[in-house]
């Protein structure tokens, strides 16, 4: 299926920073009707100002993705304004980035919170909307963390994995809908993310800057809701790793225990 984007209504969520806000400038000259959400309102407000879009065409939700409330008011305002949706991008995200063992309750939870349960709680809300909208899909934003887990990324990878493991679990479910459900898994993306981390202690040294611009990664997601591709990685990085994992999982554990070593007795 090619899917257009002219008409569509497409919501975004993490739509502040990042791939999220990148998703949105690159709608916007398709002909899609946006709906913008995020905790920022000043930040969205500002973007919904910058697109190129007539103004009834895009619309801001200022939205706590981990409150129920806010997720009833973000549907009820789409509905109201759009009278359906047609995409839903689960996209908002957050990380730690530090060892479990000396991690706490509150941070896991945290994260499984904006990461898994929030998308989980917007696709059950979103399952009889998308029923009514037009070539409907879901668009799930994971990580290469969500297809193998790394040292220092506990919480995160967890999350991701869950993800995973739902969208993996509702494509069969939605089929009978006729809702595509597509997973992303970017590897390294230069964004707003690591100023976001709940902890930052990480030894390993990873360079953020160098990742992939957002711009490319949005693009990418975008080709692949147009084509409706299941599962799409996003990055060199996601290649080399996961293929090598496929083949010598144990081999890649070995590398990292050695690597996890090597950090810290370097201290
Ligand atoms: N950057 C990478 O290297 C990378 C790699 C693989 C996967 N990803 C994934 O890509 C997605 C986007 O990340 P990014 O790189 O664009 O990071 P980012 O620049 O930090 O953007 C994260 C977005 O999530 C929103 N968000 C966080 N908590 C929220 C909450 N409770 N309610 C609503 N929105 C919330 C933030 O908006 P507010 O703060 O305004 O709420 C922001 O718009 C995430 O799911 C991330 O896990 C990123």
């Amino acid at each position: 299926m090619a899917r257009d984007i002219q008409d569509k209504r497409i919501l975004i969520t993490g739509a502040s920073s990042g791939i999220g806000k990148c998703l949105a400038q690159q709608f916007a000259p398709m002909g899609a009707k946006l709906i913008l959400a995020a905790r920022s309102e000043d930040k969205l407000n500002a973007l919904a100002d910058s697109l190129p879009i007539p103004k009834e065409n895009v619309l801001v939700v200022p939205t706590d993705v981990t409150k129920e409330e806010d997720r009833a008011h973000l549907f009820e305002r789409t509905v109201a304004q759009f009278g359906g949706l047609d995409v839903l991008i689960n996209n908002a995200g957050i990380a730690s980035w530090a060892h479990f063992a000396d991690s706490t309750e509150e941070i896991l939870r945290q994260i499984m919170e904006v990461n898994f349960f929030a998308p989980a709680e917007l696709i059950r809300k979103a399952i009889p909307i998308l029923t009514d909208g037009v070539e409907p899909a879901i668009v799930n934003v994971a990580s290469r963390c969500g297809r193998r887990a790394l040292p220092a990324w506990s919480e995160y990878s967890a999350s991701k994995y869950a993800l995973c493991g739902l969208t993996e679990a509702l494509r069969g479910e939605l089929a009978r809908f006729e809702i595509d459900i597509l997973l992303i898994i970017p590897g390294l993306t230069k964004s707003d993310f690591p100023q976001h981390f709940l902890r930052s202690e990480g030894k390993e040294k990873i360079e953020f800057d160098n990742g992939m611009p957002a711009e490319d990664v949005a693009a990418r997601i975008i080709y692949s809701l147009q084509k409706s591709t299941t599962e799409t990685w996003i990055g060199w990085d996601t290649y080399w790793m996961l293929i090598i994992n496929r083949w010598f999982p144990r081999l890649v554990d070995w590398l990292m225990a050695r690597r996890v070593r090597q950090l810290y007795e370097a201290g």
